[in-house]
């Protein structure tokens, strides 16, 4: 994996997400987002030689960093990596016979650093590349693809949902119209495009395109979807006391954690029906979680100063009871 950039990245709300996860000596743990592996080292530190990690990353380049960063660890077992969508992470505990064993289970959503600010990845507004935003470029659709085949109403809508965009039908059918002329095949050619036909504040400290690429990276990504699969499996994940923090960098995902963990801590009540009398199993079912206060937590100032990139990071983290 060549790159064009050295991988930079800092770590994001480091101690207060390691120490969230309660772990010691002998733990099993896992990393769904490792990157450039700074949480993930904090993780083998605090389960020691005789504990296991496992770290998901689904992008390359990401792989590459982390077998030169750990290879030791890597070597004499106690760390694995798996180069696939942590929404795979079932199937990947049931290998190692890890259901229901796990006591830190963490996620740093979204891109690094380095994957934003490398022009040839295409994720950034800022920097002409190919309109990629593949975290994984062996994969799927890429930016360019939807930007030259979608429809005006599914373009208006991905850049409304997903980009939250009050904008998003009139830059959709900009983007129809000159298209028409050339298809869409570089970054600053739809950054500039949307900065052109959108109403925005002069000087507003966010570009014009921010929420379109926003949008666009998190359906090339799939990153709802897999965010909401890895929710599911929380619950089968952790063993008693066993503990699960989740960081994310928008409101769309931001609501799915705390609704999927507000969820796990009332015991789905709603399903359930409150004026009903409950059965055995169903009491049983009744709050198995317990949300870890303060929530959300966010980064300090001496953090905001040396990374702004921290910004909008929120940390919410929850505790599976003991039996
Ligand atoms: C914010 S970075 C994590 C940085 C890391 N915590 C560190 O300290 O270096 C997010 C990483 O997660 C990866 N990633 C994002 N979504 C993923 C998914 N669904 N499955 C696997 N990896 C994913 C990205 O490729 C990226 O490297």
């Amino acid at each position: 994996m060549t790159a064009t950039i050295p991988f930079e990245h800092i770590t994001v709300l480091r101690e207060e997400l390691l120490d969230s996860l309660g772990l010691t000596h002998g733990d099993y743990a896992v990393d769904c987002t490792a990157g450039g592996g700074g949480h993930t080292q904090g993780l083998l530190e605090r389960v020691g030689k005789a504990g296991k990690v496992i770290a998901f990353d689904r992008d390359p380049w990401a792989q590459d960093v982390l077998q030169k960063r750990f290879p030791a660890e890597l070597a004499n077992g106690q760390l694995e990596l798996i180069a696939k969508p942590f929404s795979e992470i079932h199937a990947e505990l049931v290998k190692r016979d890890w259901v229901g064993k796990v006591q830190g289970l963490c996620a740093d959503i979204g891109v690094s650093s380095p994957q934003l600010d490398a022009a040839e990845r295409g994720f950034s507004f800022a920097k002409d590349g190919p309109l990629d935003m593949r975290m994984d470029q062996t994969q799927g659709i890429t930016a360019t693809d939807i930007v030259n085949e979608w429809s005006v109403p599914d373009l208006t809508r991905l850049f409304r949902d997903y980009g939250e965009d009050p904008q998003a039908r009139r830059i959709a059918q900009a983007i129809e119209r000159e298209r028409a002329k050339k298809p869409f095949e570089r970054t600053l050619d739809l950054a500039d495009l949307i900065a052109q036909s959108v109403h925005y504040k002069e000087r507003s400290r966010k570009h014009p395109a921010t929420r379109v690429f926003q949008a666009l990276r998190i359906e090339v990504n799939g990153e709802l979807r897999e965010l909401e699969a890895l929710l599911n499996d929380v619950g089968s994940s952790l063993k008693p006391l066993g503990r699960c923090a989740i960081i994310s960098f928008h409101s769309l995902e931001d609501r799915l954690i705390k609704n999927a963990f507000r969820a796990l801590a009332e015991g789905h009540m709603k399903h359930i029906g409150k004026s009903l009398p409950f059965t055995a199993a169903q009491l049983d079912e009744l709050k198995k979680y317990t949300i870890i206060k303060p929530f959300p937590k966010i980064p300090g100032d001496i953090e905001l100063n040396a990374n702004p990139r921290s910004r909008s990071a929120k940390l919410r983290v929850i505790e599976k009871k003991g039996e």
